[in-house]
């Protein structure tokens, strides 16, 4: 009943967009699906479809962009929401920015929300990369063409384009790191790693994960690096939602079960900042050890501040006003029908089609360089660190 009742209404925001000369945009088919077929059956990217005769709106100003972000309880998503909506607005667009408290019903009711209000194109950092296929579903059948932000949109084929930072790199950047902060290659070791590594329903932390751990396996395999737990799968490292608290209490219970005896540890890989931060609580707390190396991502401000007070040693830095500018530029090239900017049509697969993809570059920030990464480019202010 309910879908009936939507397409109903989707068929009106439809008519009533096409009468007010802000039509639904052609959905832009993506680029030929790769030649190099996933394991799984590779449907043919989003086929022409009714919408796809409807006219771009003219210029794309005028156009009305829905934005879906996971939450505002990590930093990050706020400044990703609010560099979206600001760089939207100045570009001409009507923006509907809502924010779904990392409950996944409620994403997807906004979302089918934005559908039904005339959204011309949908931005979606999914709370769960493959629990919103009903809503994708329903952007297909209105024509609304969908990025996917940051985190892959899995298991459609409604969705046309994906900007993030290259993922697997912000993995490799934060092994690398590890490799030079202990020079592994010429000192004797062995160090002692623990790992905690980010949400499973997260498409994009198993390539944290994998690009770290690519890089230090062949110190673990030779024994230089020793991972004392033994938890050294994303499976045993993961942590649902990223939840700090979840984090903290996982780290504390290793703490506990292998290092009380006054077994140091060396090195904690943490694929970003709000599973550091809670790493760094139960070190705080629990642990007289000699201090380990500790990684991150996104340079939260507490995190930051950490790394200042030489609590944390570096965060990768992903300027959400880079991203956010890129998924605006993307915005209007789909909306005035142009040729959409990618940078990679091979490397993410969602299970049904390979999708285009724009990747900026990730690099790290740290007590060295924070200060021209993050204050000199007005991504904070030096109070903001204080
Ligand atoms: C990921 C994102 C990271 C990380 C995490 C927590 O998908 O790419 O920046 O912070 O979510 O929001």
């Amino acid at each position: 009943m309910k879908r009936k009742l939507l397409s109903a209404l989707l068929s009106t925001a439809l008519a009533a967009s096409l009468l007010a000369g802000c039509a639904a945009p052609a959905a832009t088919s993506a680029p030929a699906a790769d030649a190099a077929p996933a394991a799984e059956a590779e449907a043919e990217a989003p086929a022409d479809d009714a919408a796809a005769e409807a006219e771009a709106p003219a210029g794309g100003a005028g156009g009305k962009v829905g934005v879906s972000m996971p939450t505002k309880d990590l930093q990050r998503w706020n400044q990703d929401g609010d560099n979206m909506k600001t760089q939207l607005e100045a570009a001409g667009y009507e923006v509907d920015l809502q924010y779904a408290s990392n409950d996944v019903q409620t994403q997807l009711s906004q979302i089918e929300n934005m559908i039904s209000s005339g959204c011309n194109v949908l931005a979606i950092a999914a709370i769960e990369g493959s629990s919103l296929g009903e809503a994708l579903d329903m952007a297909k059948d209105a024509g609304i063409p969908v990025i996917a932000y940051d985190r892959l949109l899995m298991d459609s084929d409604a969705v046309s384009y994906y900007a993030t930072f290259d993922n697997y790199m912000v993995g490799t950047v934060q092994g690398q790191y590890i490799v030079d902060t202990l020079d592994l290659e010429n000192a004797e070791g062995p160090f002692n790693l623990e790992i905690t590594a980010g949400d499973p329903g997260d498409n994009n932390a198993g390539y944290f994960f994998n690009g770290a751990y690519d890089v230090l396996k062949p110190y673990i395999d030779s024994g230089k690096l020793v991972v004392v737990s033994g938890q050294n799968t994303f499976e045993q490292c993961a942590t649902p939602t990223w939840a700090t608290e979840t984090a903290q209490s996982r780290a504390e219970n290793i703490l506990s079960s292998y290092y009380a005896d006054g077994t140091n540890v060396d090195v904690w890989l943490c694929s970003n900042d709000s599973t550091a931060l809670g790493v760094e609580n139960a070190l705080a707390a629990n642990y007289n050890g000699t201090y380990p190396i500790i990684t991150g991502q996104d340079c939260d401000i507490e995190n930051v501040k950490n790394m200042i007070a030489g609590k944390q040693s570096m965060s990768v830095f992903k300027d959400t006003r880079t991203l956010a500018s890129q998924v605006v530029k993307m915005v209007g090239q789909i909306l005035n029908g142009e040729e959409v900017d990618v940078n990679d049509t091979e490397t993410y697969n969602n299970n049904v089609i390979t999708v285009p993809s724009y990747l900026c570059e990730p690099v790290f920030a740290d007590v060295n360089n924070y200060k021209e990464l993050l204050i000199d480019s007005g991504y904070y202010t030096e109070d903001q660190l204080k």
